[in-house]
């Protein structure tokens, strides 16, 4: 999202609020999203770019997952949502539920601004704040501004943490206090941003990260705490990062590392992971939380995503597992997407763990083989467990394999050899692939080249490396080893199916496996 356009859509869109009825109105009507003409219903029904088992509001821009959560049985998603337009601007929580990571509901708009007040210029992306007797959040709101208390670089508005609570069982309608629980950044601070908190408890205090950073330094995450959850006390930055140094033409501090925005902080084994997002990446630090200190060392440090994937935030599940979202970013023109209707999707969750070495390790969750169908493997079923397919086979295969209707799974196990092998995803009818990954035979640093990044391999201990690729309409979702991930776009208009094709040293190829995904709804407005 390009910050100018940003700034000019907030303030155009306080025009849009004049006309908005007021908050509590909000949680009774029917949310906006069930206003969908018969015409656009259609349209969002047949348009092939549409992902099919994603979640992503009925119309409409959706952007950050928000306070993602399993509560009385359900887990629940709260998103960055623009209920007028396709295009980013007037930032309200949308909602959905699901019984099981997969499968969702949509629910009526969550949380609103309120006209005149601390946050009528957006309801920015927030967190659960565990631990509170009613199911409590807290989000930045983004209200008008001095220039001396501007937050936002340029654009009269400053950010302030909020506070909201619901008594609904299903979390539909929310309370939010008369004013912000922090109502600017610690006095003195010359910060580049303030926004986007993320909470947690360790035995009677509540901790509290903000996205930030210093002027002409770098991003860093601000540390506050509290002895209830709402009256909080700036203690230090947790973390804090280098700024890469003016680039012309760039004024947004998340361009430049200046500023850290959507940090999210918790326990994972015996460590503690930190991610954040800025300079348009999503980085993970692997590392050690000094309790008396209350500061974060990075030990291990890596991109998340090397694709399209943004500002994500993640939540302990049913399970215990602890499960990572994120926002799948479009990168075509605001006017495509006003034409397309929609814009933006979530990514499938993540399982992570830590991998040895302390590295992120990233699994979509095995719920997701509810949805497979017709899956076609090589070697065939009942074939030895360590035979190798020849080249014949491998192209006999490949030419029956098949995703219909942009909706499938690819995973391909292969032996990275000295030769170089080229797997594709291309349009049966002709066109360019919509995605190349090419094996580069360098044995002492394995890596796959994917739309021009460079992801390393991590081979197991016989010496074998997975890819995994999710097809949805426009979105392809690849983990590399379950380490490196990329997510990519394509918008080619080409219809028919899909097909598999291996070119180079076939003697690298273990097995394959390609299945179609079964849809989450019958008409692509996934609920
Ligand atoms: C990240 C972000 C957040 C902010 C939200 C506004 O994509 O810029 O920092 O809260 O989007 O929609």
């Amino acid at each position: 999202m390009d910050r100018r356009k940003f700034l000019i859509s907030s303030l155009a869109s306080s025009a849009l609020m004049a006309a908005a009825p007021a908050l509590s109105a909000f949680s009774e009507t029917a949310p906006a999203s069930d206003m969908l003409s018969p015409a656009l219903q259609q349209k969002l029904a047949h348009d092939p770019l549409r992902p099919q088992f994603h979640l992503l509001p009925r119309h409409n821009w959706m952007n950050d997952p928000c306070a993602p959560r399993y509560y009385k049985g359900e887990y629940h998603m709260f998103f960055q949502y623009n209920p007028d337009a396709a295009t980013w601007g007037d930032m309200h929580w949308n909602h959905a539920t699901s019984p099981d990571l997969v499968h969702w509901k949509h629910m009526p708009l969550a949380i609103a601004p309120t006209p005149g007040s601390f946050d009528s210029f957006g309801i920015f992306t927030g967190s659960v704040l565990p631990g509170m007797e009613q199911a409590t959040v807290l989000y930045t709101g983004v209200t008008k501004s001095t220039p001396e208390r501007e937050t936002i670089r340029g654009g009269g508005l400053r950010e302030v943490q909020c506070l909201a609570t619901s008594t609904d069982p299903d979390l539909r309608s929310w309370n939010k206090l008369d004013k912000p629980v922090i109502d600017g950044p610690p006095e003195g601070l010359k910060v580049t941003g303030f926004r986007d908190p993320c909470p947690w408890k360790d035995g009677d205090t509540w901790y509290l990260l903000i996205g930030s950073g210093f002027t002409g330094k770098g991003g860093a995450v601000l540390l506050y705490s509290s002895k209830d959850g709402r009256n909080w006390s700036y203690l230090h930055p947790l973390a804090q990062g280098p700024w890469s140094g003016p680039v012309p033409g760039k004024t947004d501090p998340v361009d430049t590392g200046e500023m850290w925005e959507c940090p999210d902080f918790f326990p994972l084994g015996d460590k503690h992971v930190l991610l954040y997002s800025t300079e348009r990446k999503v980085y993970w630090n692997v590392g050690v939380l000094d309790r008396k200190e209350m500061k974060f060392h990075t030990e291990k440090q890596g991109l998340l995503d090397h694709g399209f994937y943004y500002a994500m935030k993640s939540m302990e599940d049913a399970q215990g597992r602890r499960v990572l979202w994120g926002w799948v970013e479009e990168h075509r023109s605001d006017e495509a997407l006003r034409a397309a209707g929609w814009a933006g999707c979530m990514a499938l969750p993540r399982v992570l763990t830590l991998a040895p070495g302390n590295e992120l390790r990233m699994d979509v969750p095995a719920e997701f083989a509810s949805l497979r169908r017709n899956t076609q493997v090589l070697p065939p079923p009942g074939a030895p467990a360590d035979m190798t397919p020849t080249a014949d086979q491998i192209q006999h295969a490949m030419a029956t394999m098949r995703i219909e209707d942009r909706a499938g799974e690819v995973v391909c196990v292969f032996k990275p050899g000295d030769g170089t092998s080229t797997l594709e995803l291309q349009p049966n009818e002709g066109g360019a692939p919509l995605v190349s990954m090419v094996y580069n035979g360098d044995i002492a640093a394995p890596a796959l080249t994917i739309a021009e990044k460079k992801l390393k391999l991590t081979p197991d201990k016989a010496g074998f490396s997975t890819i995994h690729v999710w097809l949805d309409g426009s979105v392809i979702e690849i983990l590399v080893d379950n380490r490196e991930a990329i997510t990519l776009r394509d918008y080619s208009p080409a219809g028919g199916d899909i097909q598999i094709s291996l070119s180079g040293d076939a003697a690298s190829l273990r097995s394959l496996s390609v299945s179609g995904i079964k849809p989450i709804s019958s008409d692509r407005l996934t609920t």
